[in-house]
């Protein structure tokens, strides 16, 4: 596996560029490393955040209407899987897939070593016909590559609302390089969290339990941890927030009060003023027209939404035009 994007070096830069910007902001990718994934695997698992349940409802549900595009292609394929996680959701579709004989690989990009070889084991052990080849990657750069490229029509899943954590413009950033890695009439099935009430939005990122407010601060014990720095974790809340207009539920860590950090790898002291805050995640929230108008500027066709039984997620299968 390829360890460039976990290096001192990526990771080091990025936070000197984050603090140093106005306002503060670091990276939310920065969340996954083996601590951050647990925290995450307890964030699914929460009375309040919704999405991971209602993902699992969908594939659950409608894995046959949802493979039939790709199954009906009666040929070898590609399953490509950006920002795969504990796979949980997954392998619904990938029991199906072995269940029914099909001759696909399976390649699973994720930016967390950590996750990725725990997948690899339990894919191994409960479905070891299965052939496995993980990326440790960012989305854009996997795609770049194309290591899975060898003539075979692709699936891509792009699952679990990753694409959310992605501003309007970065998002079609991401979009336009799914184009350039896939194929005319290849599929893609990408999962996204809809609007809905913003008192059930907000209270999914804002748990009773305090998990996601652990989750939010892994990332201020992670400068601590790998670049030697002095965050005093605990001046810092927890601030969720979201605007109904742009769908964007954003998250910050406000400091409580005026205070130094130094950053011991950056050889850096950054200032914070009393009630400063640092812009650690976006988790956007779409309405159907706008995954239309997404897709069509990318290139895709919308064949088909697949939704739960409440309307609060939607798994959008779109065709490579
Ligand atoms: C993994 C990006 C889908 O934005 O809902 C959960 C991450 N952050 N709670 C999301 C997350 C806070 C999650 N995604």
């Amino acid at each position: 596996m390829n360890a460039k994007n976990t290096d001192f070096g990526t990771f080091a830069q990025d936070v000197m560029l984050g603090l140093n910007s106005r306002p503060k902001t670091l990276p939310s990718k920065y969340f996954y490393d083996a601590k951050g994934d647990k925290l995450f695997q307890q964030i699914m698992a929460l009375p309040e955040y919704y999405l991971t349940r209602k993902e699992y409802e969908i594939l659950e549900e409608q894995q046959e209407q949802i493979l039939a595009g790709i199954l009906a292609l009666g040929k070898p394929f590609n399953l490509v899987e950006l920002g795969a996680g504990d796979g949980l959701k997954t392998k619904i579709l990938l029991r199906y897939l072995v269940e029914k004989r099909v001759e696909f690989s399976y390649f699973p990009v994720d930016f967390s070593g950590s996750v990725l070889e725990e997948l690899q084991q339990s894919l191994a052990s409960e479905l070891p016909e299965l052939s496995v080849s993980p990326i440790q990657d960012t989305y854009s750069d996997s795609l770049k590559k194309q290591i899975w490229e060898d003539g075979k029509p692709n699936f891509v899943l792009f699952l679990g609302a990753n694409l959310g954590n992605f501003g309007v413009k970065e998002a079609k950033n991401i979009i336009n390089h799914l184009r350039v890695g896939t194929k005319r009439g290849d599929l893609v099935l990408i999962g996204f969290d809809l609007k809905k009430h913003p008192q059930t939005i907000l209270d999914a990122y804002h748990d009773k339990q305090g998990i996601t407010r652990e989750f939010n601060l892994n990332l201020l014990d992670r400068i601590n941890r790998e670049l030697d720095a002095d965050f005093d974790r605990d001046s810092f809340v927890h601030w969720p927030t979201y605007n109904p207009v742009s769908g964007e539920c954003r998250s910050y860590l406000v400091s409580q009060k005026a205070q130094q950090v130094t950053v011991g790898a950056l050889n850096q002291t950054f200032e914070f003023e009393a009630y400063e805050s640092i812009f650690t995640e976006i988790s956007k929230k779409y309405s159907l027209s706008e995954i239309h108008a997404l897709a069509s500027s990318g290139g895709f066709h919308v064949e088909e939404s697949f939704m739960d039984s409440e309307g609060y997620f939607a798994d959008v299968l779109w065709k490579r035009q």
